[in-house]
C-alpha cells in the first residue's frame, strides 16, 4: 500500500465527482497532473483491494480558518460565591473545532481565550457538512486548539478547575472526538469532567455577557436549531416551540445555494438583500395561521426556487437585481415569521409573571441585522429588555461551553468518566425530541 500513503500525505482537497458516491481527491496546487496520478493510484489500490472503492480522507488538513478572539471581560453579576473558577471548554459538535478558557471571579465573567478553527473550506464543495470529514478534522485539530487556548489565556492546566465539553447534540463523530479529548485531559491532569449540552451553551451565553437573571426567554436560531426556550436555571429549560423541519440557518444556506452564492449562506443572502426590494417577491409565512410557537422553513426554500425558475423562464437567466430582490423577499419572510412567533412566545413567558423579564437571542442567524431589528421591535411592544450577545458568541464557540461548565460546576453537576456522547439531547426533558434531519440531527 505505499502508493496510497504517498497520496494521503499530499495536501488534498475534496471535490464532488460527477458520481455522487465517489469523492476523488484533487491536488490543491498541482492540478491535472496530480489528479491523473491520484486517480491511477486509486484505481490500482482499488484493484489490490479486490475492486473495493476506497474513500480516502486527507490527513494533513491545513485548510481550517482560525479565528482567535481577543480576551473579553463582562461585568455580568451572576451571583457571587467569592470563589474564582477557571474552566477549559471544548466544542466540536458540527463544523467548528473550538477551545476556550473562561473565568468567573467575584461575580465577574471573563473570556481569557477563545479559539475557533472553522472547517468551512473543507466542506464547501459538498454544499453541506460531511460528518466523516468533520469528525476527522476535529480529531486532528482538537489538541492544537486546546494548546492555543491555554497559551492565549496565559494559563497552564494547573490553573484550570475543570474541563467542560460538548457531549451532544450534534454530529456524533465530532462529539465523540471532543468527549474523548476532554476525558484524556481531565484524566491526565486530575481534573473534574463536565458534559455540556451544546444548546444549553447557546442558551446560557446571555448570562456570560449580560448576567441575565433566571428565568429569561430565549430564541435560539442557527444552522441546526430553532426554538423558543424559557431558561429557568442552568439545568432546567422549558421549550415553548420550534421548527418542525428546517432550521432558519439551513434555509438561508439552501437559498444561497439555489442562487449561486457561497457558503455559509446567511451572511451572503443578507449582503445581497441590502440592495433588494423585499416587496417584489412575496413568499409564504408558514404556520402563522396555526396557534403556538412552532415554525416551518422548508416550504420557503421551495417557494424561492419556484420564483427563481419563473424569472429564469421569463428572462433566460437571473440578473443581479433579481437575485437581490429574491434574497430580500426571503429574508423578510423569515424575519416576519420569527417576529410573530416571538410575540406569541413572549405572551406565554409573561403569563408566568417573571420578576425581571428579558428576551435574548443566540445562534448564527441572530447575527442577521434585519432579524435582530424585527425581534427588537417586538420586545419594545412589550417593554421587554432585548439582549443579543456579540456575534462571535452567537455562532458556535467554546467560550459558551466553558461558561455552561462554570454554571454546572457551581451547581455541583460534575460527570464521571462514563460520560457518553449523545447525537440527540433535548434540552426540555419533559418533552419528546422533535424528529427531523437538520445539520445536527434532531431539532432537539
Ligand atoms: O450557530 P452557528 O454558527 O452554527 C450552528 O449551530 O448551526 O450558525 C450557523 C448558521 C449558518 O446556517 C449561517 O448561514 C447562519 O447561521 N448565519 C446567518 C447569518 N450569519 C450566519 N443567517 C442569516 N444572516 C446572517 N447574517
Ligand atoms: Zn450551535
Amino acid at each position: 500500500m505505499p502508493d496510497i500513503l504517498a497520496v494521503k500525505r499530499r495536501v488534498v482537497k475534496f471535490q464532488p465527482s460527477k458520481r455522487r458516491d465517489e469523492n476523488r481527491p484533487v491536488a490543491a496546487k498541482t492540478g491535472a497532473k496530480f489528479r491523473r496520478k491520484s486517480l491511477r493510484l486509486r484505481k490500482r489500490a482499488s484493484e489490490q483491494q479486490g475492486g473495493v472503492r476506497l474513500f480516502q480522507l486527507p490527513l494533513g488538513i491545513v485548510r481550517h480558518r482560525r479565528r482567535c478572539y481577543l480576551p473579553m471581560s463582562f461585568h455580568a453579576t451572576v451571583g457571587n460565591m467569592g470563589k474564582t473558577i477557571t474552566i477549559l471548554g471544548l466544542e466540536s459538535s458540527c463544523d467548528d473545532t473550538a477551545a476556550a478558557v473562561v473565568r468567573y471571579s467575584h461575580g465577574q465573567t471573563e473570556i481569557l481565550s477563545s479559539i475557533v478553527f472553522g472547517q468551512g473550506e473543507l466542506h464547501a464543495d459538498f454544499g453541506g457538512v460531511v460528518p466523516e470529514i468533520a469528525a476527522r478534522a476535529h480529531a486532528e485539530k482538537l489538541d492544537y486548539c486546546v494548546e492555543e487556548a491555554l497559551a492565549c489565556a496565559s494559563v497552564s492546566l494547573t490553573a484550570i478547575d475543570a474541563v467542560a465539553v460538548t457531549a451532544g447534540p450534534g454530529l456524533i463523530g465530532g462529539v465523540v472526538a471532543g468527549v474523548m479529548c476532554a476525558k484524556g485531559i481531565a484524566a491526565g491532569a486530575g481534573l473534574p469532567l463536565i458534559g455540556v449540552n451544546h444548546l444549553a451553551g447557546h442558551a446560557l451565553t446571555p448570562r456570560l455577557t449580560d448576567g441575565l437573571p433566571f428565568p429569561y426567554l430565549m430564541l435560539l436560531v442557527s444552522g441546526g436549531h430553532c426554538q423558543f426556550l424559557i431558561v429557568n436555571s442552568a439545568d432546567d429549560f422549558t421549550r415553548l416551540g420550534g421548527t418542525i423541519d428546517d432550521a432558519p440557518g439551513e434555509a438561508f444556506d439552501k437559498t444561497a445555494k439555489l442562487l449561486g452564492l457561497s457558503q455559509p449562506g446567511g451572511p451572503m443572502v443578507e449582503a445581497e438583500a441590502r440592495g433588494g426590494d423585499a416587496g417584489r417577491f412575496v413568499f409564504p409565512r408558514p404556520l402563522l395561521d396555526r396557534t403556538g410557537c412552532d415554525m416551518s422553513f422548508s416550504g420557503l426554500k421551495t417557494a424561492l426556487m419556484r420564483a427563481r425558475d419563473r424569472v429564469v423562464a421569463e428572462k433566460g437567466g437571473l440578473a443581479r437585481q433579481d437575485r437581490a430582490d429574491l434574497c430580500a423577499g426571503f429574508q423578510a419572510a423569515v424575519a416576519e415569521v420569527l417576529a410573530e412567533k416571538s410575540r406569541r412566545a413572549i405572551r406565554e413567558y409573561l403569563d408566568a409573571k417573571p420578576v425581571a423579564p428579558n428576551f435574548a437571542v443566540a445562534g448564527g442567524v441572530a447575527a442577521n441585522s434585519t432579524i435582530r431589528r424585527a425581534i427588537e421591535t417586538v420586545c419594545q411592544e412589550f417593554s421587554l429588555r432585548f439582549v443579543a450577545p456579540p456575534v462571535a458568541l452567537c455562532t458556535d464557540n467554546a467560550a459558551m461551553i466553558s461558561w455552561a461548565g462554570i454554571e454546572r460546576f457551581r451547581a455541583g453537576l460534575i460527570d464521571g468518566f462514563d460520560l457518553a456522547a449523545r447525537p440527540r439531547w433535548p434540552l426540555d426533558r419533559s418533552q419528546p425530541a422533535m424528529l427531523g434531519s437538520g445539520k445536527k440531527g434532531a431539532k432537539a
